[in-house]
């Protein structure tokens, strides 16, 4: 059963082996060894290193053995070393001598790096096009609520007002921004590792660009060594998926704050919120805080990498086994996560009168009351004093500086006219907000179209 058994003459200890056996877990990338290994015997033949004859039996071989895997006619056995040796002994057992030939010319070190590069490829696929689908819902919300006002904060105390499409449309920059991350690592890891060898590359004269363009690859690695010993793309993807849970945590916080009975902002849909077993009155969301609880495991699984290859002198070592279990868990906490939240996301509802109500109290026009003194000459650091002047004598009455009187006002300032109560008033404050990146209407539809053209077109 095992690939390297010639110079031995004991068995393996029964822990040893379960120590060092990766298949439980690299099982999972069986589609792409097969893969691998398709295009190495393709680019064998072509090379004159193998018969076409064995090459088209080979093909035949794996093809069977990939559709029977899942078909669920072969059972990946769990006795075998990894998932490397259990195709190629499964191939040798069922076609025989040129199965034995499968292994020219190639190394499990390259052969791994390969597998983990086909597999994590995908799957960076996969999360940047759940990621787009997240963004597809955001700008929909953004669309409807560019006139939804809500308070905007600093120190989650309540600054100046915005709108729900504005603080939506941080969040779609964010996450905006992780897809164009994972493009850059895209781009980089797209080179193929396959014919290193196990670390000196090997004495066949190997056809690299062949098997890479097969793969799909934009052309062969450059360093042999490098290309068993790099797992810098595991880190970087793992750097950005950290980030992508990061932005999901700090989202999920936000919507938890704002389904707290004291907010009422938002109310989450029955479909994506939990109930208690005692409280009868309990609607809880959890969706948003087992994403934001997530995040750790995200992290850790960089940590871990980052500490894993940090001593690995070059080129293969055993260490880097470490690097699957923990990628493909993180792989599957956010693409899990992603989902959840862009199905939470689009059934939530919002409390649009709350929301107003909130902005209007807290003295979020207190900048605004600032800004009208200077337009009418004041200098800014005197406006700011008189507008705290007013805000004292606001709170002493418990009521906003709409709700002041113009005596009242004049008493503080005496250039105070009719015209402030629209120059504060909540419309004024949110639309006057015009330029690029800004929260009122005219600003925020441009930006809209140009997110929608991007989303159009990538
Ligand atoms: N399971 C191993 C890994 O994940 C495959 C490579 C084994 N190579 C070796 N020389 N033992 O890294």
């Amino acid at each position: 059963m095992k690939l390297w058994g010639g110079r031995f003459t004991k068995e393996t200890n029964q822990l040893v082996h379960n120590f060092n056996a990766s298949i439980s877990f690299d099982r999972k990338f069986y589609k792409q060894d097969i893969e691998g290994s398709i295009a190495h015997v393709t680019m064998l033949a072509k090379q004159g290193i193998l018969s076409n004859e064995d090459k088209e039996a080979i093909v035949a071989g794996l093809k069977g053995i990939l559709s029977d895997i899942e078909s669920g006619a072969l059972e990946i056995g769990e006795t075998y070393e990894d998932i490397h040796s259990f195709v190629e002994a499964t191939l040798i057992e069922r076609i025989g001598e040129p199965g034995k030939r499968l292994h020219t010319g190639r190394s499990r070190n390259d052969q791994v790096a390969l597998d983990m590069k086909l597999y994590t490829r995908d799957e960076v696929i996969e999360i940047d096009s759940l990621l787009k689908e997240l963004l597809d819902t955001l700008i929909k919300t953004m669309e409807e609520h560019t006139e939804t006002y809500m308070p905007g904060f600093t120190h989650l105390q309540k600054a100046q007002p915005i709108t729900l499409a504005h603080h939506f449309g941080a969040y779609f920059e964010m996450f905006k921004r992780d897809r164009s991350r994972l493009s850059d690592i895209y781009r980089r890891m797209n080179v193929s590792p396959i014919g290193s060898g196990a670390l000196a590359g090997t004495t066949y004269p190997l056809d690299r660009e062949y098997t890479a363009e097969l793969l799909g690859f934009d052309g062969p690695t450059l360093n042999s060594m490098d290309s068993v010993a790099d797992r810098d793309y595991v880190i970087e993807l793992l750097s950005a998926l950290s980030t992508i849970m990061m932005h999901l945590s700090r989202f999920s916080e936000e919507i938890i704050i704002w389904n707290s009975n004291e907010y009422g902002f938002v109310e989450l849909d029955d479909a994506y919120s939990t109930g208690s077993s005692i409280m009868p009155q309990k609607k809880n969301p959890d969706i948003a805080e087992l994403v934001r609880g997530k995040t750790g495991r995200v992290y850790g699984a960089l940590m871990s990498i980052l500490t894993t290859m940090k001593g690995l002198p070059l080129a293969y070592n055993k260490d880097m086994q470490e690097d699957k279990e923990l990628t493909f868990d993180a792989i599957d906490t956010v693409k899990g996560c992603l989902a959840l939240f862009t199905g939470m996301a689009a059934t939530m509802k919002f409390n649009k009168t709350t929301m107003e109500a909130s902005a209007k109290n807290g003295f979020t026009n207190a900048t605004d009351a600032a800004d009208y003194l200077v337009n009418k000459g004041v200098p800014f650091r005197d406006a700011h004093g008189i507008v705290g002047q007013l805000v004292l004598f606001c709170i002493g009455r418990n009521i906003a500086l709409d709700d002041m009187s113009l005596e009242e006002y004049k008493a503080i300032s005496p250039v105070f006219e009719n015209d402030i109560y629209e120059a504060i008033s909540l419309k004024t404050c949110v639309e006057k907000r015009m330029t690029i990146g800004a929260p009122g209407k005219e600003a925020m539809e441009k930006v809209i179209e140009v997110n929608k053209k991007y989303l159009s077109e990538n």
